[in-house]
């Protein structure tokens, strides 16, 4: 049911006295109100209008099986009524928790993955720096703080996760910030920060982390941090070889390697997770939130390998976990989630529908789009005033393109440097990943070039 005109007028007006938008621009929410969206369906959502959008964007990254799926309704209200919540402290634990514990260490390219469940990425990543730094100290060699990470990364933006995550505005005007954190370049073949081009380059890029391990020196590198396929950053593929270079950097330096799948995990990028695109990689730990509940449910988890478990065992204590650690509703989500992404095997619809995606964006031939890429259904495409020299606006486009869109019926997502990132449901259909190639064509040619 949607709301009378007068019930719309208040509600925008409440949102204006009362709520604070995560990443809004403050004084753009107050001038231009909210875009209140009341009801999702599938790949669509509707705004207290009525109006029909497809969600070219899963909400942010997190929306694989679709919306409003009566399965995970069915499970969450069986599981609200058998046990809504109790705490995983000191030992008290609940049936969905274990389940998805171990539901994930058998799917993850780990061995014998343990899991420590958090609320989100954040706290995921968070978890993951303070056990790095923990497994070091256990092992005689608590020197081991820094936690190196790359520019245009992210990884959420918590006091711990938001030193990692790599974007100069983020940071203005929060200092100070906790200490041990370095970064280094990106595998960003299109801007290659040094210069060089793939193959002939020998993945400088990845040279790039041994040589801040030098830096730092070796006693005080604890831990790599990657998202498989950087995604706030700019949807940025790293090309071949790259992550066999730094596992191997990693194992050769004693530096963890932390894959963070936040976004990439769960099929997203056509496999279960990203870094499976590298052939032979295990990385000591990994990161997971978004698609593990498709967003029905805050959750994240935080996965180390039995290496580390059993470094940890030997402090024994483990001062660390958050109230809603291993929260009984949102695992019994999760595990329906997972359920239904293998049932209906979203993962190699992610991969075609990807495809068809790039195909679609490159047969738009438009003079403005440069580089489109991405791996699945993890897609973007940079704006360019030329393609030939890869010159950037000087007045981005995307933020027009994003509104001409979303005028449309099409939500995207304007990202960084002026790319325009697609992320659908990895349900998503030949017919709507069309209409998102057409709105997007006319929207960029209405964006005034
Ligand atoms: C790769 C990655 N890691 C971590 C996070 C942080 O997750 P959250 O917003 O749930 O804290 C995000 C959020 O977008 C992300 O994209």
């Amino acid at each position: 049911m949607f709301l009378k005109s007068e019930e719309r007028d208040n509600l925008k007006k409440a949102d204006g006295d009362y709520l604070l938008h995560p990443f809004s621009s403050i004084k753009e929410v107050i001038a231009q109100g909210p875009k209140i969206i009341q009801k999702a369906c599938n790949t669509r959502v509707y705004d207290i209008e009525g109006k029909e959008y497809i969600d070219g964007f899963a909400g942010l990254w997190y929306n694989h099986i679709g919306h409003g799926r009566k399965e995970i309704i069915e499970v969450a209200q069986e599981q609200m009524a058998e046990l809504d919540v109790f705490h995983c402290f000191a030992g008290f634990s609940n049936i969905p928790a274990i389940q998805l514990a171990e539901k994930l260490s058998n799917m993850v390219p780990m061995e014998k993955a343990k899991i420590f469940f958090a609320g989100s990425g954040s706290e995921a990543n968070d978890s993951l720096f303070k056990i790095a730094r923990l497994y070091w100290f256990a092992r005689g060699m608590d020197s081991k703080d820094f936690i190196v990470s790359r520019n245009k990364g992210y990884h959420g933006v918590s006091y711990g996760s938001i030193q990692a995550t790599r974007f100069s505005h983020y940071q203005k005007g929060f200092d100070p910030f906790p200490p041990g954190f370095a970064f280094i370049g990106e595998p960003y073949c299109y801007y290659c920060p040094w210069d060089k081009e793939y193959p002939s380059c020998n993945l400088r890029c990845a040279e790039a982390l041994e040589e801040k391990i030098n830096e730092l020196g070796e006693e005080r590198a604890a831990a790599f941090i990657a998202e498989p396929v950087i995604g706030s950053g700019g949807v940025i593929v790293p090309p071949p070889g790259y992550y066999q270079k730094i596992s191997e950097i990693c194992n050769r330096r004693n530096v963890l390697f932390i894959a963070d799948e936040v976004i990439t995990g769960f099929g997203r990028t056509g496999k279960n997770f990203g870094i499976e695109h590298w052939n032979g990689v295990m990385p000591d730990a990994m990161t997971l939130a978004k698609g593990i509940t498709s967003g029905y449910m805050p959750l994240g988890a935080a996965l180390i390998s039995d290496n580390i478990f059993q470094v940890l065992k030997s402090v024994d204590q483990f001062f660390h976990g958050f109230t809603y650690s291993g929260h009984p509703l949102a695992c019994r989500v999760a595990l329906k989630n997972i359920e239904i992404l293998a049932g209906e095997n979203l993962k190699q619809n992610a991969e075609l529908m990807g495809a068809r995606l790039i195909a679609g964006l490159k047969a738009l031939n438009s003079a403005v789009i440069g580089e489109i890429r991405g791996k699945g259904l993890m897609v973007a495409f940079e704006l360019v005033k030329d393609r030939a020299k890869k010159e950037k606006f000087d007045h981005p486009l995307n933020y027009k393109i994003f509104e001409a869109a979303y005028n449309k019926g099409v939500i995207v997502r304007p990202l960084d440097n002026d790319v325009i990132a697609i992320s659908p449901p990895l349900i998503i259909n030949e017919q709507d990943i069309d209409e998102i190639v057409n709105v997007l064509g006319v929207a960029v040619a209405e964006a005034g070039y």
